[in-house]
Parts: structure tokens; C-alpha cells; sequence
């Protein structure tokens, strides 16, 4: 089977879905900012901070192109992974994607619950924070909509609602399977 990849704005939920959705396909679960920390065994923050931005896309197309030959895998990939050089294409033909697609309103309240450090958005007041995301999702958006297929997560505000979202995919994979073999 071909890897499924979930794409997405930062804080719409790859990470928990992926996890969620690995458990239920009984495959391997990767994120890829993870993937990356391990390999160089240092924080994306820090990764930021020594190589710039510049700097980590590249090490993340590189670590994008070592997590996609896995099979059988999902694959959660970073907010901005699609939107740089031909990483959205190289997706769509190395797996099956998804792009979990999330208003502003549902984005920033995941944002206001996660602990993750996300140099993109630190530092901003509730009001450059809005102006941020808007205007980047806005310019982004156009990368996350050519995935295969696109799911909205805006029921996402609990954590029993991951089930609906996984089950969605999953409806999805099967009449893909089925496509398959007919
Ligand atoms: C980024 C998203 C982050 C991480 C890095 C840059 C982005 O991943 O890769 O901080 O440019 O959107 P998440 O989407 O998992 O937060």
C-alpha cells in the first residue's frame, strides 16, 4: 500500500490524526518534524535558529524524500513542507494525501492548546497571530489543495471527534482499494 500523507496548516491536527489513524490502520506512525529531530537530534526551534529557515527546508525536503520511501506508513508532514520546492508534487506521487483543512477560528484555538514551540508563531500578540495565520494560510493554501483529497477537520474541537476524521479517511482508502482491484 502507498504511504498516506497528511498535509495541513500548523495546528489543524496532522500530528493527532495521524497518530489516531496509524493506530486504527495498525501501520507505523511518523511525523515528519520528528523524523528530523531524531535524525539531527536537535529541536526544530534550534534547527531554525542555527540554519535559518532557508536552512531547515532543506534538511526537511531531504528528510521528506528518506520518510516517503517507507511503506506502509502514515506520514504527518510540517505546516509549510508542501509549499517548498516540488515537495507537494513529489507527495502526490510518492503517497496518497490529504490535506486536513481548518478555518482560522479552529487553528488558533489548537494553537492556544499545544505546547509545541512553532518558530513561525512565536512571539505574536493575539493580534499579529490572526494577521499571521490568515494571510500565510491564505498564501499557502493553494499548495495544501492540490493533495488527492481534502478532509475538513473544524468538528476537531475535542479529542472524540478524531474518530470521525479518521473514519473518513478510511472510507476514502477503501473505495480507492476498491477502485484498485476492480
Ligand atoms: C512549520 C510547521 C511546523 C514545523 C516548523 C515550520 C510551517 O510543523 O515544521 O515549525 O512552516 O508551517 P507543524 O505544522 O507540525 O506545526
Amino acid at each position: 500500500m502507498k504511504s498516506i500523507i497528511l498535509v495541513g496548516y500548523m495546528c489543524a491536527g496532522k500530528t493527532t490524526v495521524g497518530k489516531s489513524l496509524a493506530k486504527n490502520m495498525g501501520v507505523d506512525f511518523y511525523d515528519l518534524d520528528w523524523y528530523i529531530e531524531d535524525r539531527f537530534h536537535k529541536r526544530i526551534p534550534d534547527i531554525f535558529a542555527e540554519k535559518g529557515e532557508a536552512g531547515f527546508r532543506d534538511i526537511e525536503r531531504r528528510m521528506l524524500h528518506e520518510a516517503a520511501e517507507f511503506e506502509n506508513i502514515v506520514l504527518s508532514c510540517g505546516g509549510g513542507t508542501p509549499c517548498f520546492f516540488d515537495n507537494m508534487e513529489y507527495m502526490n506521487q510518492a503517497g496518497i494525501t490529504f490535506y486536513l483543512k481548518a478555518s482560522i477560528n479552529t487553528l488558533i484555538t489548537h494553537y492556544r492548546l499545544s505546547h509545541t514551540i512553532r518558530p513561525l508563531l512565536k512571539d505574536k500578540s493575539d493580534d499579529e497571530l490572526e494577521v499571521f495565520m490568515r494571510s500565510q494560510l491564505r498564501e499557502r493554501s493553494s499548495y495544501y489543495e492540490q493533495a488527492q483529497h481534502i478532509i475538513d477537520v473544524n468538528v476537531l474541537d475535542n479529542y472524540d471527534k478524531i474518530d470521525i476524521i479518521v473514519s473518513q479517511i478510511r472510507k476514502i482508502l477503501n473505495r480507492e482499494n476498491g477502485k484498485m482491484e476492480n
